[in-house]
Protein backbone atom coordinates (compact mmCIF):
# COMPACT_ATOMS: atom_id res chain seq x y z
CA UNK A 1 0.00 0.00 0.00
CA UNK A 2 1.26 3.40 -1.11
CA UNK A 3 -0.06 6.61 0.20
CA UNK A 4 1.68 10.26 -1.50
CA UNK A 5 1.33 12.93 1.21
CA UNK A 6 1.02 16.69 0.47
CA UNK A 7 2.21 19.16 3.12
CA UNK A 8 1.32 23.29 2.42
CA UNK A 9 -0.58 24.24 5.35
CA UNK A 10 2.62 26.81 6.99
CA UNK A 11 5.74 27.49 5.52
CA UNK A 12 6.71 24.25 4.26
CA UNK A 13 6.17 22.52 0.53
CA UNK A 14 6.77 18.84 1.56
CA UNK A 15 5.89 15.60 -0.62
CA UNK A 16 6.49 12.14 0.37
CA UNK A 17 5.61 8.42 -0.51
CA UNK A 18 5.49 6.00 2.49
CA UNK A 19 3.82 2.65 2.54
CA UNK A 20 2.29 0.23 4.98
CA UNK A 21 5.37 -1.57 5.92
CA UNK A 22 6.32 1.89 7.19
CA UNK A 23 9.31 2.34 4.19
CA UNK A 24 9.66 6.12 3.08
CA UNK A 25 9.91 5.88 -0.65
CA UNK A 26 10.64 9.41 -1.75
CA UNK A 27 10.87 12.77 -0.15
CA UNK A 28 11.09 16.36 -1.49
CA UNK A 29 10.57 19.45 1.16
CA UNK A 30 11.27 23.08 0.01
CA UNK A 31 11.53 25.37 3.45
CA UNK A 32 10.47 28.91 2.22
CA UNK A 33 13.29 30.76 3.30
CA UNK A 34 11.16 34.42 1.84
CA UNK A 35 9.83 34.64 5.32
CA UNK A 36 12.95 35.24 7.03
CA UNK A 37 13.08 39.23 6.29
CA UNK A 38 9.86 39.55 8.21
CA UNK A 39 10.71 37.55 11.51
CA UNK A 40 7.64 34.96 10.87
CA UNK A 41 5.57 33.25 8.44
CA UNK A 42 3.85 35.92 5.86
CA UNK A 43 0.56 34.12 4.99
CA UNK A 44 0.29 35.51 1.19
CA UNK A 45 3.92 35.36 0.60
CA UNK A 46 3.77 31.79 1.67
CA UNK A 47 1.03 30.87 -0.60
CA UNK A 48 2.30 31.76 -3.53
CA UNK A 49 5.39 30.07 -2.74
CA UNK A 50 3.59 26.52 -2.04
CA UNK A 51 1.69 27.36 -5.70
CA UNK A 52 5.23 27.42 -6.92
CA UNK A 53 6.87 24.51 -5.47
CA UNK A 54 4.22 21.95 -5.11
CA UNK A 55 3.98 20.16 -8.75
CA UNK A 56 7.66 20.46 -8.16
CA UNK A 57 7.77 18.44 -4.93
CA UNK A 58 5.32 16.08 -6.46
CA UNK A 59 7.59 15.37 -9.53
CA UNK A 60 10.87 15.39 -7.30
CA UNK A 61 9.49 13.05 -4.68
CA UNK A 62 8.22 10.99 -7.15
CA UNK A 63 11.52 10.54 -8.89
CA UNK A 64 13.54 9.66 -6.37
CA UNK A 65 10.74 6.52 -5.33
CA UNK A 66 11.56 6.14 -9.38
CA UNK A 67 7.75 6.00 -9.37
CA UNK A 68 4.58 7.43 -11.52
CA UNK A 69 1.50 8.83 -9.91
CA UNK A 70 -0.59 5.59 -11.04
CA UNK A 71 1.24 3.32 -8.77
CA UNK A 72 -0.11 5.26 -5.62
CA UNK A 73 -3.38 3.91 -3.62
CA UNK A 74 -4.20 7.00 -2.16
CA UNK A 75 -3.21 10.43 -1.60
CA UNK A 76 -3.28 12.59 1.32
CA UNK A 77 -3.16 16.46 1.97
CA UNK A 78 -2.52 18.79 5.34
CA UNK A 79 -6.30 20.14 5.26
CA UNK A 80 -5.94 22.15 7.95
CA UNK A 81 -5.81 23.79 10.98
CA UNK A 82 -3.39 26.27 9.02
CA UNK A 83 -2.64 29.31 7.47
CA UNK A 84 -6.07 28.70 4.19
CA UNK A 85 -4.28 30.36 1.43
CA UNK A 86 -1.25 26.99 1.83
CA UNK A 87 -3.55 24.81 3.10
CA UNK A 88 -5.81 25.11 -0.33
CA UNK A 89 -2.92 24.94 -2.56
CA UNK A 90 -2.21 21.37 -1.23
CA UNK A 91 -5.84 19.78 -0.91
CA UNK A 92 -6.35 21.23 -4.78
CA UNK A 93 -3.64 19.73 -5.88
CA UNK A 94 -4.54 16.34 -4.00
CA UNK A 95 -8.02 16.40 -5.23
CA UNK A 96 -6.80 16.83 -9.08
CA UNK A 97 -4.61 13.68 -8.22
CA UNK A 98 -7.59 11.75 -7.20
CA UNK A 99 -10.04 13.10 -9.74
CA UNK A 100 -7.71 12.58 -12.79
CA UNK A 101 -6.37 9.09 -11.74
CA UNK A 102 -9.51 8.10 -9.50
CA UNK A 103 -7.49 7.45 -6.57
CA UNK A 104 -9.00 8.00 -3.09
CA UNK A 105 -8.94 11.25 -1.62
CA UNK A 106 -7.58 11.61 2.67
CA UNK A 107 -8.19 15.05 4.20
CA UNK A 108 -5.15 15.17 6.95
CA UNK A 109 -5.39 16.81 10.17
CA UNK A 110 -2.18 18.38 9.68
CA UNK A 111 -2.13 17.84 13.89
CA UNK A 112 -2.86 14.39 13.52
CA UNK A 113 0.11 14.31 11.21
CA UNK A 114 2.27 15.41 13.83
CA UNK A 115 0.16 13.25 16.28
CA UNK A 116 1.37 9.78 14.14
CA UNK A 117 4.02 10.59 12.89
CA UNK A 118 6.89 8.90 15.59
CA UNK A 119 4.81 5.87 14.70
CA UNK A 120 6.73 5.44 11.22
CA UNK A 121 9.58 4.96 13.38
CA UNK A 122 8.93 3.36 16.10
CA UNK A 123 6.22 0.36 17.43
CA UNK A 124 3.90 2.48 19.24
CA UNK A 125 1.02 0.95 20.16
CA UNK A 126 -2.10 3.15 21.72
CA UNK A 127 -2.97 4.75 23.50
CA UNK A 128 -0.07 6.91 24.31
CA UNK A 129 0.33 10.24 25.50
CA UNK A 130 1.87 13.20 23.73
CA UNK A 131 3.18 16.47 24.04
CA UNK A 132 2.34 18.04 20.78
CA UNK A 133 4.56 21.43 20.32
CA UNK A 134 5.24 23.44 17.34
CA UNK A 135 4.49 26.72 16.23
CA UNK A 136 0.94 27.29 16.08
CA UNK A 137 -0.22 24.66 18.70
CA UNK A 138 1.01 23.24 22.32
CA UNK A 139 -1.09 20.26 23.69
CA UNK A 140 -0.71 17.45 25.74
CA UNK A 141 -3.31 14.43 24.27
CA UNK A 142 -3.92 10.80 24.86
CA UNK A 143 -3.38 9.57 21.54
CA UNK A 144 -6.35 6.82 21.98
CA UNK A 145 -6.35 5.51 18.24
CA UNK A 146 -6.09 6.89 14.85
CA UNK A 147 -8.91 10.35 14.83
CA UNK A 148 -9.36 9.53 18.52
CA UNK A 149 -8.30 12.05 20.84
CA UNK A 150 -8.31 13.39 24.31
CA UNK A 151 -6.67 16.72 25.10
CA UNK A 152 -5.59 17.12 28.44
CA UNK A 153 -4.03 20.50 28.29
CA UNK A 154 -3.18 23.57 26.06
CA UNK A 155 -1.80 26.67 25.58
CA UNK A 156 -4.22 29.35 27.24
CA UNK A 157 -1.69 31.77 24.76
CA UNK A 158 1.41 31.61 22.94
CA UNK A 159 2.54 27.84 21.04
CA UNK A 160 5.26 27.11 22.58
CA UNK A 161 7.70 27.46 19.38
CA UNK A 162 5.63 30.95 18.76
CA UNK A 163 7.24 31.64 22.53
CA UNK A 164 10.78 30.46 20.97
CA UNK A 165 10.41 32.59 17.69
CA UNK A 166 9.60 35.65 19.35
CA UNK A 167 11.96 35.32 22.14
CA UNK A 168 14.57 34.84 19.09
CA UNK A 169 12.90 38.41 17.27
CA UNK A 170 13.44 40.37 20.66
CA UNK A 171 17.13 39.59 20.50
CA UNK A 172 17.52 40.07 17.46
CA UNK A 173 18.43 36.10 16.23
CA UNK A 174 16.21 36.03 13.00
CA UNK A 175 13.45 33.32 12.39
CA UNK A 176 12.81 30.71 13.11
CA UNK A 177 13.78 31.18 16.14
CA UNK A 178 14.40 28.03 17.91
CA UNK A 179 17.25 26.39 16.37
CA UNK A 180 19.24 29.31 16.75
CA UNK A 181 18.32 29.71 20.44
CA UNK A 182 18.71 25.90 21.20
CA UNK A 183 22.55 26.40 19.82
CA UNK A 184 23.52 29.79 21.79
CA UNK A 185 22.15 27.66 24.92
CA UNK A 186 24.27 25.50 24.91
CA UNK A 187 26.72 27.97 25.58
CA UNK A 188 24.93 29.98 28.08
CA UNK A 189 24.58 29.95 31.86
CA UNK A 190 20.73 28.80 32.41
CA UNK A 191 21.08 30.37 36.44
CA UNK A 192 22.29 33.75 35.47
CA UNK A 193 18.32 34.99 35.18
CA UNK A 194 15.31 33.83 37.28
CA UNK A 195 12.01 33.29 35.06
CA UNK A 196 8.62 32.83 35.73
CA UNK A 197 6.66 29.43 35.30
CA UNK A 198 3.09 30.76 33.83
CA UNK A 199 0.33 28.92 35.63
CA UNK A 200 2.83 26.75 37.62
CA UNK A 201 -0.29 26.07 40.09
CA UNK A 202 -2.85 26.28 38.17
CA UNK A 203 -3.78 22.91 38.85
CA UNK A 204 -4.83 21.52 35.68
CA UNK A 205 -2.25 20.35 32.63
CA UNK A 206 -2.85 23.83 30.70
CA UNK A 207 0.00 25.59 29.40
CA UNK A 208 1.00 29.63 29.32
CA UNK A 209 3.76 31.21 28.00
CA UNK A 210 3.38 34.69 27.17
CA UNK A 211 4.53 35.84 31.33
CA UNK A 212 7.71 34.08 29.97
CA UNK A 213 8.01 36.17 27.01
CA UNK A 214 7.33 39.49 29.06
CA UNK A 215 10.13 38.55 31.80
CA UNK A 216 12.76 38.20 28.34
CA UNK A 217 11.39 41.08 27.02
CA UNK A 218 11.95 43.25 29.98
CA UNK A 219 15.46 41.95 30.14
CA UNK A 220 16.26 42.75 26.84
CA UNK A 221 14.83 46.30 27.76
CA UNK A 222 17.10 46.98 30.38
CA UNK A 223 20.31 46.95 27.81
CA UNK A 224 18.19 49.61 25.89
CA UNK A 225 18.90 53.24 26.65
CA UNK A 226 15.57 54.31 25.63
CA UNK A 227 13.72 50.98 27.03
CA UNK A 228 13.45 49.85 23.34
CA UNK A 229 13.69 46.59 23.03
CA UNK A 230 14.60 47.04 19.16
CA UNK A 231 17.08 49.54 20.59
CA UNK A 232 18.81 46.85 22.96
CA UNK A 233 22.25 46.44 22.31
CA UNK A 234 22.85 42.97 23.70
CA UNK A 235 26.88 41.01 24.55
CA UNK A 236 26.88 38.21 22.80
CA UNK A 237 27.41 35.99 26.13
CA UNK A 238 24.39 37.51 27.57
CA UNK A 239 22.39 36.29 24.59
CA UNK A 240 23.40 33.42 25.40
CA UNK A 241 22.81 33.39 28.90
CA UNK A 242 19.00 34.55 28.14
CA UNK A 243 18.61 31.80 25.51
CA UNK A 244 19.68 29.06 28.38
CA UNK A 245 17.36 30.50 30.74
CA UNK A 246 14.21 30.82 28.29
CA UNK A 247 15.11 27.07 27.00
CA UNK A 248 15.36 26.05 30.63
CA UNK A 249 12.43 27.52 32.00
CA UNK A 250 9.81 26.82 28.97
CA UNK A 251 11.24 23.08 29.25
CA UNK A 252 10.38 23.25 33.27
CA UNK A 253 7.10 24.80 32.20
CA UNK A 254 6.11 21.90 29.34
CA UNK A 255 7.91 19.12 31.58
CA UNK A 256 5.76 19.91 34.77
CA UNK A 257 2.65 19.89 33.32
CA UNK A 258 3.52 16.59 31.43
CA UNK A 259 3.97 15.20 34.45
CA UNK A 260 0.83 16.28 35.58
CA UNK A 261 -0.49 14.50 32.16
CA UNK A 262 1.59 11.68 33.15
CA UNK A 263 -0.06 10.76 36.18
CA UNK A 264 -3.65 10.96 35.00
CA UNK A 265 -2.68 9.06 31.66
CA UNK A 266 -1.28 5.87 33.81
CA UNK A 267 -4.75 6.28 36.14
CA UNK A 268 -6.91 5.90 33.31
CA UNK A 269 -5.30 4.44 30.77
CA UNK A 270 -3.29 1.37 32.53
CA UNK A 271 -2.06 -0.36 28.97
CA UNK A 272 -0.29 2.87 27.63
CA UNK A 273 3.21 2.45 27.41
CA UNK A 274 4.56 5.39 25.86
CA UNK A 275 5.18 9.34 26.08
CA UNK A 276 5.70 10.68 22.63
CA UNK A 277 6.98 14.73 21.79
CA UNK A 278 6.15 15.63 18.49
CA UNK A 279 6.14 19.49 16.24
CA UNK A 280 8.76 21.49 15.39
CA UNK A 281 9.82 22.23 19.24
CA UNK A 282 10.33 18.48 19.94
CA UNK A 283 13.77 18.64 17.52
CA UNK A 284 15.56 20.09 20.51
CA UNK A 285 17.38 18.18 21.69
CA UNK A 286 17.71 19.32 25.20
CA UNK A 287 14.22 19.08 25.70
CA UNK A 288 13.65 15.98 24.19
CA UNK A 289 16.44 15.02 27.13
CA UNK A 290 14.34 15.93 30.03
CA UNK A 291 11.37 14.43 28.66
CA UNK A 292 12.87 11.08 28.23
CA UNK A 293 14.16 11.41 31.70
CA UNK A 294 10.70 12.56 32.81
CA UNK A 295 8.89 9.52 31.12
CA UNK A 296 11.34 7.04 32.64
CA UNK A 297 11.14 8.10 36.06
CA UNK A 298 7.55 6.68 35.39
CA UNK A 299 8.21 3.35 33.48
CA UNK A 300 7.11 4.88 30.07
CA UNK A 301 9.01 4.42 27.29
CA UNK A 302 9.83 7.92 25.63
CA UNK A 303 9.78 8.46 21.90
CA UNK A 304 10.17 10.99 19.60
CA UNK A 305 9.94 11.53 15.13
CA UNK A 306 13.44 11.42 13.97
CA UNK A 307 14.22 15.55 14.24
CA UNK A 308 13.70 15.78 10.45
CA UNK A 309 10.55 14.97 10.98
CA UNK A 310 9.58 16.76 13.67
CA UNK A 311 8.84 20.08 11.77
CA UNK A 312 6.60 20.19 9.09
CA UNK A 313 7.34 17.40 6.11
CA UNK A 314 5.40 15.20 3.59
CA UNK A 315 6.16 12.22 4.90
CA UNK A 316 4.22 12.96 8.72
CA UNK A 317 1.23 13.71 5.85
CA UNK A 318 1.38 10.47 3.82
CA UNK A 319 1.89 8.58 6.86
CA UNK A 320 -1.41 9.84 8.78
CA UNK A 321 -3.26 9.47 5.43
CA UNK A 322 -1.80 6.09 5.25
CA UNK A 323 -3.07 5.37 8.91
CA UNK A 324 -6.19 7.04 7.64
CA UNK A 325 -6.27 4.99 4.29
CA UNK A 326 -5.86 1.32 5.86
CA UNK A 327 -8.91 1.88 8.17
CA UNK A 328 -11.20 3.19 5.30
CA UNK A 329 -11.33 6.68 6.45
CA UNK A 330 -11.14 8.99 3.31
CA UNK A 331 -12.68 11.99 2.21
CA UNK A 332 -15.16 13.25 -0.21
CA UNK A 333 -13.82 15.41 -3.01
CA UNK A 334 -16.23 18.14 -1.74
CA UNK A 335 -14.06 18.67 1.44
CA UNK A 336 -13.61 21.99 2.46
CA UNK A 337 -9.91 22.68 4.03
CA UNK A 338 -10.58 23.75 7.68
CA UNK A 339 -8.10 26.64 8.49
CA UNK A 340 -9.41 25.43 12.00
CA UNK A 341 -9.41 21.55 13.38
CA UNK A 342 -9.51 20.84 16.70
CA UNK A 343 -7.99 17.23 16.76
CA UNK A 344 -9.90 16.15 19.64
CA UNK A 345 -13.35 17.67 18.27
CA UNK A 346 -15.44 14.10 17.61
CA UNK A 347 -13.61 12.77 21.53
CA UNK A 348 -16.55 11.78 23.79
CA UNK A 349 -16.42 14.50 26.82
CA UNK A 350 -14.40 12.61 29.23
CA UNK A 351 -14.65 13.39 32.49
CA UNK A 352 -12.17 16.03 33.35
CA UNK A 353 -10.93 16.69 29.54
CA UNK A 354 -9.67 20.11 28.60
CA UNK A 355 -8.30 20.29 32.02
CA UNK A 356 -7.36 17.52 34.07
CA UNK A 357 -7.08 18.02 37.56
CA UNK A 358 -4.50 15.59 38.71
O1 LIG B 1 5.88 21.91 13.43
P1 LIG B 1 6.46 23.14 12.82
O2 LIG B 1 7.45 22.96 11.68
O3 LIG B 1 5.36 24.10 12.27
C1 LIG B 1 4.08 24.20 12.84
O4 LIG B 1 3.25 23.30 12.57
O5 LIG B 1 3.89 25.18 13.59
O6 LIG B 1 7.15 23.95 13.99
C2 LIG B 1 7.89 25.12 13.78
C3 LIG B 1 8.32 25.65 15.13
C4 LIG B 1 8.93 27.04 15.08
O7 LIG B 1 8.29 27.83 16.04
C5 LIG B 1 10.38 26.78 15.43
O8 LIG B 1 11.02 27.86 16.09
C6 LIG B 1 10.27 25.59 16.34
O9 LIG B 1 9.29 24.78 15.73
N1 LIG B 1 11.54 24.86 16.41
C7 LIG B 1 12.26 24.72 17.54
C8 LIG B 1 13.45 24.03 17.18
N2 LIG B 1 13.39 23.77 15.84
C9 LIG B 1 12.21 24.28 15.38
N3 LIG B 1 12.03 25.13 18.79
C10 LIG B 1 12.96 24.85 19.73
N4 LIG B 1 14.12 24.20 19.46
C11 LIG B 1 14.41 23.78 18.21
N5 LIG B 1 15.55 23.14 17.95
ZN1 LIG C 1 3.27 21.56 12.10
Amino acid sequence: MIVLGIESSCDDTGAALVTDQKEILGEALQSQEEHKQYGGVVPEIAARAHLEHVDEMISVCLQRAHMDLSQIDAVAASAGPGLIGGVVVGVMSAKAIALALNKPFVAVNHLEGHALCARIAHPIEFPYLLLLVSGGHCQILVVKNVGEYQRLGTTIDDAAGEAFDKVAKMLGLGYPGGPMIEKLAAVGDDRRFTLPHPLANSGDCNLSFSGLKTAVRKIAESYASDGDVAHAILPKQDVADICACFQMTATECLTSKLERAIKYFKQHYPTGQHVVVSGGVASNIYLRGKLKDLAERYDLDFAAPPIRFCTDNGVMVAWAGLERFRLGLTNDLDFKPRPRWPLDENAPKAAGAGGVKA
